[in-house]
């Protein structure tokens, strides 16, 4: 036990966070858990106990408080890594409330370079998004496909998120490897842990399950007269266990100085497009039942097309998708039914 790699990991009570923990502690590491639970539950740090038979250490703090920070890191010695996954994650409340976005992404991003760099703590797995190339121009998207302009505030966070890493780790004594996940998706087979969306859902699988549920009445789909084969936007969604699995690889890699350069980034996705009608269809397939959904008109800044080139992820990190649509759809389904044990719709 003593001698247990020790990775602390922001943001770990939340969708993606959760399962890495998971997935952490299952690979042999040991887990500290910062987290402000604005947007968690601490439920989720019994359920991690639950399916591990370990409770990790937990912090509730807030990055902004770089007091509390430095006081985190002084008690958490022999740190191996971080993982920065905390950060506000709603595109469209991004655009309304740019300071507040800027704020909380950049600031505690930067909070923890200079509190890692004051205790020595050298390696860094960063949260980004598909979002950093913006409307891409040529598909599948490649690590090296030149950014376009951000569409939302939450896109530029993660670009310059990238970029002040990036300049950092040119200089100083810090690796990074940065994620860009595409379409996080699913849960835990297990259904003790999934995503807990506050209020309307904005994603599609969480609003497709909240309508199964019958907690909202139909799904809307954003559009269906795209340039794609159905007219619906293709995505590349990602298993979440899967995407958690990247995280501790990449841990794995930083601790055994198997990286090859200071700053490195990967694609993390299938690789594979699916249609938000393909999506509907194996979700009612594989669950048996039908769900009420019509066509609307299109969502501004919505790309048609997003997926990704996976090879630098397979070559290089050896990490690969290795769950698809019907563990998505189930997993998900799942999941929902549990947050809602005497539904009688269910
Ligand atoms: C969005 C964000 C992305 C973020 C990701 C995960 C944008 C431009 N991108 O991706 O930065 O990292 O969420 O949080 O906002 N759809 C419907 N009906 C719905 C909901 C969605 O048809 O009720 C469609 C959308 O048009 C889209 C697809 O489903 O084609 C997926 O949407 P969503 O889950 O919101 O993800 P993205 O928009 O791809």
């Amino acid at each position: 036990m003593g001698n247990k790699q020790k990775i602390l990991v922001t943001g770990g009570l939340g969708y993606i966070g959760s399962h890495t923990v998971v997935a952490l502690i299952q690979a042999g590491y040991e887990v500290v858990i910062l987290d402000d639970l604005s947007n968690s539950s601490l439920m989720i740090l019994d359920r991690i106990e639950q399916i591990t038979g370990v409770r990790p250490s937990f912090y509730q703090i807030n990055l902004l408080d770089k007091k509390q920070l430095y006081a985190i890191f002084s008690d958490e010695t022999d740190l191996s890594a971080v993982i920065h996954f905390a950060a506000f994650k709603a595109v469209g409340e991004s655009v309304r409330e740019p300071v507040k976005y800027f704020t909380n992404n950049l600031v505690s991003l930067l909070h923890l370079l200079e509190v890692m760099d004051h205790f020595q703590v050298t390696n860094l797995v960063f949260s980004s998004s598909a979002t950093v190339y913006g409307d891409a121009r040529e598909l599948p998207v490649k690590e090296s496909t030149p950014f376009q302009k951000a569409l939302s505030s939450y896109g530029s966070t993660k670009q310059m998120g990238e970029e002040i890493l990036e300049k950092t780790a040119a200089v100083k004594d810090i690796q990074v490897i940065s994620l860009r996940y595409f379409n996080p998706v699913g849960a835990h087979d297990s259904a003790w842990i999934g995503e807990l969306p506050n209020g309307v859902p904005n994603n599609l699988m969480p609003y497709i399950t909240q309508v199964a549920a019958g907690l909202r009445p139909s799904l809307t789909v954003f559009g269906n007269d795209y340039d794609t084969p159905d007219g619906t936007c293709v995505r590349d969604y990602i298993h979440v266990v899967d995407l958690a699995k990247a995280h501790v690889k990449s841990c794995g890699r930083l601790i055994d100085k198997k990286n090859r350069d200071s700053f490195e980034v990967f694609n993390i996705g299938t690789g594979k497009g699916l249609s938000v009608l393909e999506i509907i269809h194996a979700f009612e397939k594989q669950n048996q039942l039908s769900l009420k959904y019509e066509i609307g008109p299109r969502r501004s800044g919505d790309s048609p097309a997003m997926y990704a080139d996976v090879t630098r992820a397979k070559e290089i990190l050896r990490w690969e998708a290795e769950l698809g649509l019907t563990e998505i759809v189930t997993s998900a389904w799942k999941w929902e039914q549990t947050l809602h044990p005497h539904n009688t719709c269910l």
